[in-house]
């Protein structure tokens, strides 16, 4: 089925709780009512909509945003060491993550609580804690509205990185992804390397699937803010990738400054949150919008704030850590 709503109010769509509106709203049942939607051309300007949690509406959209609507997880195959599921666009991806954990299957459980739909969950390759939803994705159901075509991506077609992929490059604006699958393992493989899990982890006891969902839900609440109660939409800033010298630089300038590799050898991986809390912007708040005070990757709304007074802080955040640190930081989240 399909639902059109004209001059929709926005505010139940996005996890900043911005208050804009789009000209139209469309939600789908079915993979199949793509081709009706975009049968007669495509709509002039389209936003494909996941669950609203990696969006920032700047103004009132004048095109039509595309939301699929189904949800379910059904078991398409499996062999001694895994399963593969295929999971419908508009399941929360945490309603994911807890129904392999309750089958005892490995592979998602460091990916508990992040807050958006499994629809949403390739575009930027979620991650967290050691792990990134490329890990798990087998392949991707989308359709491809310049062709008017369904297809199947697989793993390696999507070209996963860091918050990066197909979706986001090639092809923008092109495809509204329907559903995806996902392969898990039976055999216990626990990841657990990434700061202090282990030790989280290991309070609760054994290393079972439940005591690590358990840990990084405990970790994510503590640090980050209830989009239910403060309007946010998780890291605003991706982690920058600069040259391994300027790395080193700063290093030497402050050696608790977190460096990571990255997947070029040539350059590291920092630690955006770090940067902006180093800058003295933890907690910095101007007017309706301010930084997380627990974790300054995070920009929150704390009531009636528009997505410009957000953009605002982000330059304003943007351009101190440029200053202090010569290091350009880049949004994570989507600006429409
Ligand atoms: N740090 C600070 N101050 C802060 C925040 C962080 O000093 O205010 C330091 C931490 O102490 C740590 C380092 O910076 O040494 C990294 O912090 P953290 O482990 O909290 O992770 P992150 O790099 O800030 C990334 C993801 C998160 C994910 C966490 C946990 C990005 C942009 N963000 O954050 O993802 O939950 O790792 O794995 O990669 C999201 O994408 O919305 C998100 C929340």
């Amino acid at each position: 089925m399909i639902r059109e709503t004209t001059d929709a109010p926005l505010v139940r769509h996005n996890s900043f709780h911005v208050e804009e509106t789009a000209a139209r709203l469309i939600e789908f049942d079915r993979a199949e009512d793509l081709d009706a939607i975009f049968g007669r051309g495509r709509p002039e300007m389209w936003y494909a909509l996941g669950g609203g949690n990696n969006i920032l509406f700047t103004h009132r959209f004048e095109g039509t945003l595309i939301k699929p609507a189904a949800t379910g997880i059904e078991v398409i195959c499996e062999d001694a060491d895994t399963v593969t599921i295929r999971v419908e666009a508009a399941t929360e991806w945490d309603d994911m993550v807890a129904w392999c954990v309750e089958r005892e299957l490995w592979g998602a459980e460091n990916l508990s609580l992040i807050p958006g739909t499994v629809g949403a969950a390739p575009v930027q390759n979620i991650g967290a804690y050691g792990a990134e939803a490329a890990g798990i994705i087998y392949r991707v159901h989308i359709y491809d509205t310049q062709r008017r075509e369904h297809m199947t991506l697989g793993n390696a077609d999507c070209r996963f990185a860091y918050r990066d992929s197909i979706f986001k490059r090639e092809l923008r604006g092109r495809t509204v992804i329907t559903s995806v699958e996902m392969r898990l393992g039976k055999r216990p493989a626990p990841n657990l390397a990434y700061g202090d899990l282990i030790a989280q982890v290991e309070e609760r006891g054994d290393v079972t699937l439940h005591n690590i969902r358990d840990a990084v839900c405990a970790i994510r609440r503590s640090k980050l803010p209830d989009t239910d109660i403060l309007g946010n939409a998780g890291s605003f800033f991706k982690n920058p990738i600069v040259n391994r010298a300027a790395g080193e630089r700063l290093r030497a300038e402050d050696p608790s400054c977190p460096v990571y590799p990255a997947a070029d050898p040539a350059k590291c991986k920092l630690a955006a949150g770090w940067l902006i809390d180093r800058a003295g912007l933890k907690g910095y708040r101007a007017g309706r919008v301010g930084v997380h005070e627990r974790q300054a990757l995070v920009l929150v709304n704390f009531g009636g704030a528009t997505g410009g007074e957000v953009i605002a802080l982000a330059r304003h955040v943007q351009d101190v850590v440029r200053g202090r640190f010569g290091v350009e930081i880049e949004p994570e989240v989507n600006i429409l």
